[in-house]
Formats: C-alpha cells, structure tokens, sequence
C-alpha cells in the first residue's frame, strides 16, 4: 500500500486489544487484509503456514460462533486462524513471522489485534480452519475495531502481565558474548531494528529474545532464553504450543521489517556461533547478517 503508515511507526501504534466494537470489519479492509494473507505465506525459514481471516458479515457473528475465548477478548468481530505442520523444524519461527507481519498490516489499516495463544478453545479453532492431520493450531490472533474503553478485566489481564513494561535493552543486547555491553549510540541505524524487538509482543510478556552483536560488523545473533517449566508448565496444564518460539519469529519480523525500511539489506543464516558461558535456559536460533551490495 502506498498510504501505508511506516512500520516503526504502526510497531509503536500495536497493542493487545482485547475490548472491540460490536461492528464487522468493512469490506474494503476484509479484502486488503484477504489479499495481504495470500500475498505474504512464506516466513524466512520457508516454512508455509496457512492462514485465513474469519470475520462476521454482520452483527450477529454467525460466522464466530463458538470460537471461544474464555471471556479474554470482547466483541472481536473476526480471527485470523493459522495452521503449521507438527514436528517440523522452525514451523513455529515462522508462525510467529507470518502472523506478526499480517498483524502489523492490520494494525497499520487502523484494526486492533491480539495474539490468542492460550486463551481460544483449540478444537473449535481447528475445525474452522479445517486442520488436516498432521497439522495444529498454535495461536490465533482476535481482530476487530478498537473500543474506545477498555473493559475492568481487560485493565486486570494488562496489568498482570505488565504489558506496557518492557526489560531494559542491557537486559536483552549484548555484544560479542553475554557479559559485553552493547550500547545503542555505537551501533548507528541498528538501534531502531533493536528497539523495535523490544516492542514486539511476546507470551505472558516474558520477552524471550536475546541478541549478540558481534564486535565492528552488522551481524547480529538471535537466541532464545526460556522462562523456566513455561512450555512444559502450560503443555501439560493448558495443552499450549511452545509459545516463546512463536515469540522469537515475532521478533525476526520486527527486526527485518524495520531493516527493510532502513534500506539496510542482510540475510538470515543458521550457523551455530562459538559463544562461551551462554546463560542458562539460552539456545542459538538464527542470525542476521548484512549484506553491502
Ligand atoms: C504468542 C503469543 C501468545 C499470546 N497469548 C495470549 C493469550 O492467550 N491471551 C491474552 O490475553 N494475551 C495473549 N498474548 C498477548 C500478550 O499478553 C501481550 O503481547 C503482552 O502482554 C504485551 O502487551 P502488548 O501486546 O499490549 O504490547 C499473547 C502474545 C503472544 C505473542
């Protein structure tokens, strides 16, 4: 789209919006964001997750019938469902990918979106979406127009996951190994790209990214730090997929879609670094390189 808003900016507009107006989404917006879905399919592991909006033609939400939240979200008028293969390597990267980048172009059209990862009756979703057997559904994301109010409980979910409370860049930034500070002054056009992965919305807020710069070039390692027994705690509890790796394609999103509005160019390569006292629960996925054409 032409008109569209720049991405950091909509990254900043972007909130969990759990309150919407009882209203369908318009036609001209149901067909950009059908257009923009069947347009952008391939997350940069070249997995292909499926996804399709389903939206309420009018106020009677025939077509959201039983597509339950549990009392979450109020009022969406539509979901973006998805599906991703079982056991497949970087399935779940590129979800969180996919799906962020189809949120950001909803959020830059003016909707309000959130990411349902545990809160959305999974058997329901799935026969919406038509799951064949070797596929699930991770997440799905509400979808709808922003209420000018939120309600009391929207106010209690945001504030216990302290949603507006982002970790310091010291915590999430290093640079050569986990003890060297990396400071966003001395790394010229690459503290927006970084800044806007400490925007990005992750589950329960727990923020999992953690980056290495390597020292006087532009590459940039991207790793996952667990929070303790929460896949396995919500596995169990709540039947949940491993969230924080939906989370880190999330990322990867944020961080190529605003590179790409730099007009920086890199690519994404796997190649396990040497790095030495990796902290615990800490894992490699992926690193960023720049390429100078
Ligand atoms: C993968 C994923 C799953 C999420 N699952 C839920 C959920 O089940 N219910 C919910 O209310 N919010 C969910 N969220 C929203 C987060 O709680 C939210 O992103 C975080 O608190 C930061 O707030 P913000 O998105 O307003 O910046 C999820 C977010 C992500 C990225």
């Amino acid at each position: 789209m032409d008109t569209a808003p720049p991405v950091m900016e909509t990254i900043k507009r972007r909130f969990s919006c759990r309150t919407y107006i009882d209203k369908p989404i318009q036609d001209k917006e149901r067909t950009l964001l059908d257009v923009f879905i069947s347009e952008n399919k391939t997350g940069p592991f070249n997995t292909t997750p499926r996804f399709q909006l389903i939206a309420a033609k009018t106020e009677d939400h025939d077509a959201l019938k039983g597509l339950g939240t549990y009392g979450f979200i109020k009022d969406a008028s539509g979901f973006i469902i998805g599906s991703t293969v079982r056991d497949f390597d970087y399935n779940l990267e590129d979800y969180g990918y996919v799906m962020e980048r189809i949120i950001l172009f909803a959020t830059s059209i003016g909707l309000g979106t959130c990411w349902l990862g545990g809160s959305f009756n999974k058997s329901t979703f799935s026969q919406k979406i038509l799951t064949k057997q070797d596929e699930f559904v991770p997440a799905v994301a509400a979808i709808g127009n922003i209420a000018s109010k939120r309600r009391f409980c929207d106010k209690v979910i945001r504030w216990s996951a302290k949603a507006t409370k982002r970790k310091q860049w010291n915590k999430l930034y290093f640079q050569e190994t986990f003890d060297g500070i990396l400071l966003p002054e001395t790394i010229d056009s690459f503290s927006g790209p970084l800044e806007m992965v400490r925007l990005a919305p992750s589950a329960s807020n727990r923020q999992p990214w953690r980056i290495i710069k390597e020292k006087d070039q532009n590459i940039f390692l991207f790793f996952l730090q667990r929070t303790k027994n929460y896949y396995e705690r919500n596995k169990k509890m709540f039947k949940m997929a491993d969230l924080q790796r939906v989370d880190m394609g999330i990322a990867m999103c944020h961080f190529e879609l605003t590179c790409n509005e730099l007009g920086i160019k890199g690519k994404w390569v796997v190649e396990e670094p040497e790095i030495k006292n990796l902290p615990a629960l800490t894992k490699y996925l992926v690193t960023w390189v720049e390429t100078i054409e």
